[in-house]
């Protein structure tokens, strides 16, 4: 069994905040997903966002608040949501020590370390005791250098390509499953 143990991760930096997200961050938490779907088409989604009601989303972030081995991470800026980190760990027992993690930031804001600052305080969370995390596994488009680069520079490997990741206007984009694993330390 995975021991629960409290979360509050948290990063200040001179004006951006990292923290969990809460429920009542659902409304805006959904506009941002829309409006970072419709920048690049590196996720799964576009402009469309996750087509979830409010109150649904609140009640997801409820469950990932609960969960001791899943967390949503928000960057803030001035109170705005400029980037997003997730990560679902499995839910049974033999693959609760893994889980599959994925971030974006607005793009006005790439390049000036938001990635980063989610990766770190997302890993700073996975070093408290009790997570129980040994394993983050991500998907990404094979093209997308700024993201391979950043996941590269926090020890992520190449662990395999994935074909037909996404279908783009008719063409099949590839990608890449990046891996890292987590020892010492977090029992
Ligand atoms: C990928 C993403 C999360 C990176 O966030 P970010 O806040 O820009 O990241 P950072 O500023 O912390 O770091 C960016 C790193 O990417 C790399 N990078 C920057 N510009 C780059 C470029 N033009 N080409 C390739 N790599 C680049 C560098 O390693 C850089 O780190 P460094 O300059 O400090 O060495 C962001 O660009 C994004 O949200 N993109 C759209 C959604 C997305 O692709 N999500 C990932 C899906 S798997």
């Amino acid at each position: 069994m995975i021991k629960k143990v409290k979360k509050t991760p948290s990063l200040e930096t001179t004006d951006r905040i990292i923290r969990e997200a809460r429920p009542d961050d659902a409304k805006d938490f959904l506009s941002y997903l829309k409006t970072v779907g419709g920048e690049s088409d590196n996720l799964t989604f576009g402009v469309e966002g996750v087509a979830m009601e409010v109150e649904l989303e609140a009640h997801h972030l409820e469950e990932m608040m609960l969960s001791p081995n899943s967390l949503q991470l928000l960057a803030l800026e001035d109170d705005k949501i400029i980037g997003s980190l997730t990560f679902i760990a499995g839910k049974r027992e033999r693959i609760a020590h893994a889980g599959e993690m994925a971030i974006s930031v607005l793009q006005e804001h790439w390049g000036q370390g938001v990635g980063s600052a989610l990766i770190v305080a997302f890993l700073t969370w996975i070093g408290s005791a009790g997570t129980g995390i040994r394993k983050v596994n991500l998907l990404v488009r094979e093209d997308n250098e700024r993201a391979i680069n950043l996941y590269k520079r926090y020890g992520f490997v190449n662990e395999g390509r994935r074909s037909r990741m996404f279908l783009l206007d008719g063409q099949f984009v590839h990608g890449i499953h990046m891996g890292l694993e987590i020892d010492g330390g977090t029992t």
